[in-house]
């Protein structure tokens, strides 16, 4: 192995086993999404670095130090891995002014890269699903996108837990801030040297600290939520009743902070203890800032995006992972007037929607057959030189018992296409 050359620390490959996997989760999230009248956008995976600095926030961990960075040789230009998809969505919106005429609902998925010590459910090529409501104010949104999400868990059976928190509108977060400064000085001793380096930068990113001896100086620290003013709350108010009034159930959690910046009002995790510490499947919320901050007419705004990774992870967990069935037909054949009519027979059985595997590199009946099961068709399309000079073909079920039988090529089509309908 020592000479061989291995992927990127961090980052996998999808081999076919579990890439059909991936595609059949995909096709659930993207019929949920046309239902509920959220259109794709696709951005580049590269951008300017100064998009993410200025969207995510100069001093949090994603931009100090989980940033693919580099500069291009070619043109002396500092570009960026995207480590999320929001900072891109709005920065397309404005570029391509498309909240001309009201509110757009957009959704986006693909690769992210986090320079983060790859552990369990945390990779640095990983993969979300994004959705971006640009252009709406109200709460209604918000409960929207929270209880579209519980409706997405119902169809993929697994049932993390809400967690929810409001951040308030800035004078709020200024008061705010002036309190929590005060409050880790006077806690000094206890702060870590994260933590000390950001008292005066960014004290709110301190509350997210992961290390369990800044616990107790962060659970004393005063609540945002004591800040509120009427506006936001009455706004958190509107969320909450709404999803009250959908049965969706939450736990307030005064300390969900998030790990961006561009954050206010509403912000919102869903949780799971059945992944270990990387738990967090979905996360997202409210941010009404930073369409301006990033150039644009101002716009309020609200989002989420769901790791692929643990959401199938989370699916194994729950036995929801439904393995994709093999193709429908092997096509097996020896001799050469068999030859042309096997490609014949594969030809007229995909023209009829089924998928027909032809083998390849010819061998013994036997040693065909032992593909043919391990390719995990449902059948197998026999053809010989008798089969051949009948234009008739012998079919196996592979899957199920039944006795082979031997056919016109319509009626195969018929028969495969029947158990295909059984199969569901
Ligand atoms: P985030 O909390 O940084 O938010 O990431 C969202 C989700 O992506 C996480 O809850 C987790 O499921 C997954 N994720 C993050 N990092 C990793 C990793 N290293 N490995 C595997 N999965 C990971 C955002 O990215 C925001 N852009 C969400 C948002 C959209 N807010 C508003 N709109």
């Amino acid at each position: 192995m020592s000479n061989t050359i291995q992927s990127v620390r961090g980052m996998n490959d999808c081999l076919p086993d579990t890439a059909e996997t991936w595609q059949a989760f995909e096709a659930i999230v993207r019929d949920w999404l046309r239902r509920y009248g959220y259109r794709e956008l696709r951005t580049p995976i590269l951008e300017q670095t100064g998009l993410f600095k200025r969207a995510i926030g100069e001093v949090t961990d994603i931009v100090e130090k989980e940033m693919y960075t580099f500069v291009d040789e070619l043109n002396g230009e500092s570009l960026t891995l995207r480590p999320e998809g929001t900072a891109s969505a709005v920065r397309a919106a404005i570029q391509h002014n498309l909240l001309y005429d009201g509110g757009k609902r957009l959704w986006y998925a693909g690769p992210m890269f986090r320079h983060e010590r790859p552990q369990k459910g945390r990779y640095r090529q990983f993969h979300q699903i994004g959705v971006e409501a640009l252009g709406f104010a109200g709460p209604d949104i918000d409960a929207e996108l929270i209880a579209m999400t519980a409706d997405l868990w119902r169809a993929l059976g697994i049932a993390p837990t809400l967690q929810l928190n409001t951040l308030g509108d800035a004078d709020a977060r200024q008061r705010h801030r002036a309190r929590l400064i005060a409050h880790y000085e006077q806690h000094a001793d206890a702060l870590d040297e994260d933590a000390r380096r950001r008292l005066h930068s960014n004290p709110l990113r301190i509350l997210d600290s992961k290390n369990p001896a800044m616990a107790p100086v962060n659970a004393a620290a005063p609540r945002l939520m004591d800040e509120l003013d009427g506006a936001a709350r009455t706004h958190f108010d509107g969320v909450r009743r709404l999803l009250d009034s959908c049965g969706i159930a939450y736990e307030i959690n005064p300390r969900l902070v998030r790990g961006l910046d561009y954050y206010n009002r509403t912000v919102f995790e869903w949780v799971t203890d059945q992944l270990g510490a990387q738990g967090t499947v979905c996360a997202g919320g409210r941010y009404d800032g930073l369409v301006e901050q990033l150039g644009g007419k101002p716009a309020p705004a609200a989002g989420f995006a769901m790791g692929i990774e643990r959401l199938l992870a989370l699916m194994e967990a729950a036995g929801t992972v439904c393995a994709m069935p093999g193709p429908d037909a092997y096509v097996v054949y020896a001799g050469e007037a068999a030859e042309a009519h096997a490609w014949r027979v594969a030809a007229a059985l995909r023209a009829a929607g089924l998928a027909a595997v032809l083998h390849a590199g010819g061998g013994s009946f036997k040693s065909q057959m032992k593909k043919a099961d391990a390719s995990r068709a449902r059948f197998a399309v026999i053809i010989g030189d008798d089969e051949a000079a009948a234009g008739q073909v012998s079919l196996k079920p592979l899957r199920d018992t039944g006795e082979q039988m031997r056919v016109e090529t319509d009626r195969a089509i018929d028969v495969l296409k029947q158990a295909c309908i059984q199969q569901g």
